[in-house]
């Protein structure tokens, strides 16, 4: 159909902007929900500012060829987000497709968009080599195709400052906006996304009280993705650190039999949490709801175009703050500057707006205190956020529930990498977490407190719950160090997390590209410190399930031409710390002198001749002449998995120099060339996080 014609037809998003009398069109590309987020944002904004209503739209939902279509009076707004090696999120692909292909046609019969207004909006992760290459392909291709950009493109560090990024780049954009759409700010409203109403009465069992969809609710068996998690019953679970270790680390197996889910060695595993109840009674004392935290209500979006009512209603307050929106974040600086009209007191409003406006006293207070929303809503009113929140220690603020609703982000799912091989494990998937906790830094107004990852500690309460092994059971350091732990109301509702007397955890798998050769014959280095062996336990699995099927047909002997699997492995202590240790002499039996695993536990002897730890990029120099044979003469394949700051970027540096050196050069040349190439060929993988 020909754009703008009213024909009705749905993927027609230029007819939907002129009949719903929208200038803006916003497409985000976005897998996990943040660069969506972002989109809703920004049309927000528009909104506010100038009083323009957007067309928020995910790619893959509408046709891309009438974007020449778009009213002179008009923009779009491109916010893409980047993933792995400079790819683009699944809902981009298309999109990203028909910009770069020139034989690809607009409706105006040619790869042409002259004229159109447009902006660049680029989420991506600076520990990654193709920061932001989504984005930057984007605005290339449509200045290429005769587009005129508004501002600049603005491009934000999902590593470590996203927010601040956005913030600085948009009231640039803005005004090159205003100025291109000929509108002045001020003429726009702040109205409200969302009517939230107490219902008076409801039937009990159409009452949402954390089921993560409607699907779920039914129990339909469908496909289970990110759209309709899956809650998988937890069969295994067990602290892989040592008793006397100050920290845990928690191996779970998830049953997915009859599930319909699959999955391979490599993939990630989304795991849907809960926020703790002490989180949640904090929020609720604090806005004055804790007394109607079981009150059922309704919430409708007052233009389901620009957003979406984002959970399963009706509900109850303390569903929504429990189980669908993310409290556990430090609060934002613009979120912050949305609470100021809404202070009890003159003293908590003057103190909140400073906070919201001066990025200083941001960055000291709510940045290094990690204080989370409810935390700030106390702090400014002279509570102690170090005790227990209750009803009286708290002045509640008044805050309408729509402004919760339409400002919190949703609670993600954390993902993990999956370490177990269908292989070995068909029916199960394991994860191997180690609890983050920490302590944040003291300010003269906030005291040092303990930080919780909001993944790791559900999946502890999960342990202890499944095996009934409740805090106090727990000796030596660990109760000391468990002692702290935030509870979850993980017996939730309606069985979701537990039937009879198995837990469960509502998982999706995410595909991935951290594979292993298909032929056995080429040599494989994995190095993962930590949790990064993650995978590799799913790696080695897998190279132990072809050893039986290849000895079984041919003996031994046919493993005499697989290459090396080597493992760089490292930890604190060879006692405390060290993941799946039983395991891997088993695992090197099976697979006959083809396994070299190397060990490097830093905090024990041997140390370094000056004093300093061993680790494993050391040993990997002490291998130097097998790995760069390995790597340049049997083409073996790199992999990389854990800490991405400090850990994968010595492991580049250490192949760098081997490399160099074995071409008879410098690591700065022939290596960085060899590692360049290594990339290229797909050769070196990585699954780093921060
Ligand atoms: P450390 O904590 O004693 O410094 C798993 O976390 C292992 O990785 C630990 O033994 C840890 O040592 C080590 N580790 C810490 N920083 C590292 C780095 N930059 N490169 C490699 N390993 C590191």
């Amino acid at each position: 159909s020909k754009a703008g014609d009213g024909s009705g037809n749905p993927r027609d998003f230029v007819a939907k902007m002129i009949s719903g009398k929208k200038r803006l069109v916003i497409f985000y590309g976005s897998q996990t929900g943040t660069a969506e987020e972002y989109a809703i944002r920004i049309a927000k904004e528009a909104k506010s500012k100038f009083g323009l209503a957007s067309l928020v739209c995910d790619p893959e939902e509408y046709d891309f060829e009438n974007l020449d279509q778009l009213p002179e009076d008009s923009a779009a707004i491109f916010v893409v987000a980047t993933y792995g090696e400079g790819e683009p999120t699944d809902n981009a692909v298309q999109l990203i497709q028909n910009l770069t292909d020139e034989t690809f046609e607009f409706s105006n019969g040619a790869h042409r968009l002259d004229g159109l207004k447009y902006v660049v909006f680029g989420l991506g992760n600076k520990t990654y080599e193709h920061y932001n290459a989504i984005a930057r392909i984007v605005d290339r291709e449509l200045e290429k195709a005769g587009g005129v950009r508004l501002g600049e493109r603005g491009e934000g560090d999902d590593d470590k400052s996203m927010e601040e990024d956005y913030l600085e780049w948009k009231d640039g954009m803005w005004d090159a906006f205003a100025k291109a759409l000929g509108v002045e700010e001020g003429q726009g409203s702040d109205t409200a996304d969302f009517v939230v109403s107490e219902l008076e009465s409801h039937p009990e069992e159409k009452v949402y009280l954390g089921e993560l969809s409607a699907r779920a609710l039914t129990r339909s068996k469908g496909i289970h993705d990110a759209k309709n998690p899956y809650p998988a019953p937890i069969t295994v679970a067990r602290d892989l650190f040592d008793i006397d270790a100050d920290r845990n680390c928690v191996h779970m197996e998830l049953d997915i039999e009859g599930s319909g889910i699959s999955y391979q060695h490599g993939d990630h595993v989304g795991v849907w949490p809960s926020n703790p109840d002490v989180e949640v009674d904090r929020l609720l004392c604090a806005l004055g709801l804790y007394d109607k935290k079981d009150t059922v209500i309704g919430v409708e979006s007052l233009d389901p175009a620009l957003a979406k009512v984002p959970f399963p209603v009706p509900t109850t307050y303390q569903t929504v703050l429990r189980h669908y929106v993310d409290i556990m974040a430090v609060a934002s600086r613009q979120f912050l500057g949305a609470f100021i009209k809404h202070a009890p007191t003159p003293a908590a409003e003057e103190w909140i707006k400073t906070l919201a406006t001066d990025k200083e006293q941001y960055a000291k207070v709510v940045g290094s205190g990690c204080l989370k929303l409810a935390e700030v809503l106390q702090l400014v009113c002279g509570a102690d956020i170090s005790a227990p929140p209750t009803k009286e220690n708290i002045t509640a603020w008044h805050v309408p529930f729509d402004l919760i609703v339409s400002s919190i982000p949703r609670l993600q799912p954390r993902y993990y990498s999956i370490s177990s091989s269908p292989k070995l494990h068909p029916t199960s998937i394991h994860i191997t977490c180690v609890v983050l906790k920490y302590e944040s830094v003291a300010h003269d107004k906030v005291p040092s407190r303990w930080v919780y990852g909001v993944g790791s500690n559900y999946l502890l309460n999960l342990k202890h719950a499944s095996n009934d092994d409740q805090v106090a059971l727990i000796t030596g350091a660990k109760a000391l160090a468990d002692k702290h732990i935030p509870q979850y109301s993980i017996e939730g509702p309606r069985s979701f997390y537990k039937s009879e007397k198995i837990y469960k955890s509502p998982i999706h798998v995410r595909r991935s590209t951290f594979r292993l050769p298909t032929n056995p014959k080429t040599p494989v280095i994995m190095i993962g410190p930590g949790t990064g062996v993650a995978p590799f336990r799913g790696f080695v699995q897998e190279r132990v399930a072809m050893a039986r099927r290849t000895i079984d047909k041919n003996g031994v002997e046919g493993l005499n031409d697989w290459g090396k699997i080597y493992l760089y492995f490292g930890c604190r202590n060879s006692k405390k710390d060290f993941l799946y240790k039983e395991e891997w002499p088993e695992y090197a039996n099976e697979l006959h002198g083809k396994f070299v695993m190397r060990k490097a536990f830093s905090r024990e002897p041997p140390f370094k001749p000056d004093g300093g730890k061993i680790y494993v990029q050391d040993l990997m120099w002490e291998d130097k002449a097998a790995l760069s044979e390995a790597i340049l003469t049997a083409k073996a394949y790199v992999y990389v998995c854990g800490d991405g700051k400090n850990m994968s970027k010595s492991v580049e540096d250490v192949l760098m120099r081997m490399l160099g050196e074995a071409k008879g050069g410098t690591a700065e040349k022939e290596g960085a060339a060899e590692l360049k190439l290594l990339k290229e060929r797909s050769r070196y993988l990585t699954d780093v996080w921060s």
